[in-house]
Order: structure tokens, then C-alpha cells, then sequence
């Protein structure tokens, strides 16, 4: 298989592309580098990457990218670009929302009409079904997002769907629910927590602590996207909810990190955010059916495989 990844220096772009290039296939990595967070992180999560013969980076902006040239010859784009992050995208930030979660994906739609046979996967975000009414949330029920986020991620979602039926793509929307483990972004619940314990930063708690989420262990959200990239269904976007199964609140994974550890945690108790939900679950029935896929590592072991990577990585 011929790969596009974009976003391929980020989290879970590069543990996908490197999935990719360890099972022998070739893939072309896009990312600009945005200023989410630190590039030199970025770059440290492409350097095993780099060393592949199978995999090339392409320091690109996928709104002034020229597209014919790099996309030619792909089988499958995964479509992880996008700009990441719940809280900051009230405000001025909103812009960077538009720009890189919808108008990037119209940019690549718009290619794909022109293109044969090349699959779609987008990877979309559980931010889109905000505060839900019940759990767990199906793909079927009405999106109702909390966020500026989560509404440009579903906006990015109607535009698959557009141009699926219009132009008979074949494209899955992948639904991620909080993703988890090593080379985590800096900015989410897990990765502040493990510095934490490891007493190299210390973690504001938003709110009372009592949010629940639906933690994914990177890996199946890599297994998942592969899965999706054989499904060949044309004039249609599927959309599937990608998630762990193990839905626990922030205090139990606090718990799990204190029981390791044999210490308690250093937290400081915050405000709670706008945009933030009360809690994430996903029925990921459809997911399994369609794929044949199902999450294979629970909360506690990723996140004890997530603070091990911490601590053999030396501090940022
Ligand atoms: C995450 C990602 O950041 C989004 O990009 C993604 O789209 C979304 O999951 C998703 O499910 O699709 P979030 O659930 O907010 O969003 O993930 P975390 O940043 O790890 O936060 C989890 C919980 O911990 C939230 O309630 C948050 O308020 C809390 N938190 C996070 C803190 O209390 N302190 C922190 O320093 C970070």
C-alpha cells in the first residue's frame, strides 16, 4: 500500500506511519510543524521514521501544498492533521480551528475528486457529540458539540460526507475518544500526569476531577485506521466511534498512577474549563462489526506502558 499520513509528526501520525513503514509499506508523511506544541517534540517523535528508505517527510501546509504532485499515486490518505485540543479553541484561536480542522480537509476532498480509487480515513474526535443525553453515544445519535473544536471537527465530518456522495468516495471517519499513550501530546491529562509523578511538572485539575473519558490506547487507534483502509465502500463516509471500552474518571486514573508509584499525587485544583465535557463513552459495536476490530489494551495496563515511556524519555 501506497500511504499518505498527514499530521505524520504528531502523536498518533507517527505511531500510525510507523506501523505502516514496520509492515513494509510506503508512506509520505505531511506536517508543517504547527505551534501546537513544541516542534522540537515533533521532530523527535519522526527521527525513527526518517531512517526508513520506505518513508518520506514532506515539510508541507496543507492549505499552500501542491497537491496533484504529493498526493499522485496514493492508495490511502489517513488524515490526521488537524489542530488538536479542546480549551483553546475559544476566542482569537478559533481561526487555527478553521483553517486546520476544515478547510485542510476540503483542500484534500477537493483533490480526491480528482484522483481514482484513493481511500479516505479522517480522523474525527468524540468532541463532536459534546455533553451527550445518553451513554454510550452511537454514531447514529445527534452530534451536539460543546466546543468550538468539536463543532469544526464534525463540520470536517459534513464535508467528507459531501463529497463522498457527490463524487463516490470511499472515506471512513474515525471517531477517536481520548487517545493515550507514549509520545502522548504534552498538553492532555495522561502525559501531565506521568511528569507529574515523575516530579519533573506539576498538573492543574479542571474542575472537580470527576470527568469521565473513554481512554484509547494509541495502538488500537493505529489498528483501527489500518483496518479502515480496507474498507472499500464508495459513495459513502462511514463513520465509526473508535474507543477503549474503559471508561474511568480522571480520579481513578490518578488512582492507578498512586498504586504504582507508592506515592500520592501533587495536584492543584483548577477551575473547570469551557468546552470541557462531563464525560466521553462510545458504543464501538459498529467498529467491531465493520472492521472486525476491537480495543485490546485496557486503561490501566497503557497507561502503566504510557508512564514507563515517560520515564525512560528524558524531560522535554
Ligand atoms: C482529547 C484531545 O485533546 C482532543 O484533541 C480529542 O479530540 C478528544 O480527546 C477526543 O476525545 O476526541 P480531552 O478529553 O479533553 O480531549 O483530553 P485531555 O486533554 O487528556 O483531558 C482529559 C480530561 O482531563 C479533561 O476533563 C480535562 O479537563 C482534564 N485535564 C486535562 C486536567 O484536569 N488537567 C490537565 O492538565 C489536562
Amino acid at each position: 500500500m501506497r500511504a499518505v499520513v498527514t499530521g505524520v509528526a504528531g502523536f498518533i501520525g507517527s505511531a500510525l506511519a510507523q506501523r505502516l513503514v514496520d509492515e513494509g509499506h510506503r508512506v509520505v508523511g505531511i506536517d508543517a510543524l504547527t505551534p501546537y506544541y513544541d516542534s522540537a517534540v515533533k521532530l523527535r517523535n519522526l527521527t525513527p521514521l526518517l531512517r526508513s528508505d520506505n518513508f518520506e517527510w514532506l515539510n508541507e501546509d496543507l492549505l499552500d501544498f501542491d497537491a496533484e504532485t504529493t498526493l499522485r499515486g496514493a492508495d490511502v490518505i489517513f488524515h490526521q492533521a488537524g489542530e488538536p485540543g479542546v480549551r483553546g479553541s475559544w476566542s482569537s484561536g478559533f481561526d487555527r480551528y478553521v483553517r486546520n480542522n476544515i478547510s485542510a480537509t476540503q483542500r484534500i476532498l477537493d483533490w480526491l475528486t480528482t484522483a481514482k480509487n484513493v481511500k479516505l480515513v479522517y480522523a474525527s474526535s468524540s468532541s463532536v457529540y459534546g455533553n451527550a443525553e445518553k451513554w454510550p453515544c452511537r454514531e447514529d445519535q445527534e452530534p451536539r458539540p460543546f466546543s468550538p473544536y468539536g463543532v469544526t471537527k464534525l463540520a470536517a465530518e459534513h464535508l467528507v460526507r459531501a463529497y463522498a456522495s457527490n463524487y463516490e468516495l470511499a472515506c471512513v471517519s474515525l471517531r477517536y475518544f481520548t487517545v493515550y499513550g507514549p509520545k502522548q501530546r504534552p498538553d492532555m491529562l495522561m502525559h501531565r500526569l506521568c511528569e507529574t509523578f515523575l516530579g519533573r511538572q506539576s498538573i492543574e485539575i479542571y474542575g472537580d476531577g470527576r470527568q469521565v473519558r473513554d481512554f484509547t490506547f494509541v495502538d488500537d487507534i493505529v489498528d483501527a485506521n489500518i483496518r479502515a483502509a480496507g474498507l472499500d465502500l464508495p459513495g459513502e463516509q462511514i463513520v465509526l466511534n473508535v474507543c477503549g471500552g474503559s471508561t474511568v474518571s480522571l480520579g481513578e486514573v490518578i488512582s492507578i498512577l498512586e498504586r504504582a508509584t507508592g506515592t500520592d499525587a501533587h495536584v492543584v485544583r483548577s477551575p473547570s474549563q469551557p468546552g470541557d465535557v462531563a464525560r466521553t463513552g462510545g458504543d464501538n459495536s459498529a467498529a467491531r462489526r465493520l472492521l472486525g476490530w476491537e480495543p485490546r489494551t485496557a486503561v490501566e495496563e497503557g497507561l502503566l506502558r504510557q508512564f514507563a515511556w515517560h520515564a525512560s524519555t528524558p524531560t522535554d
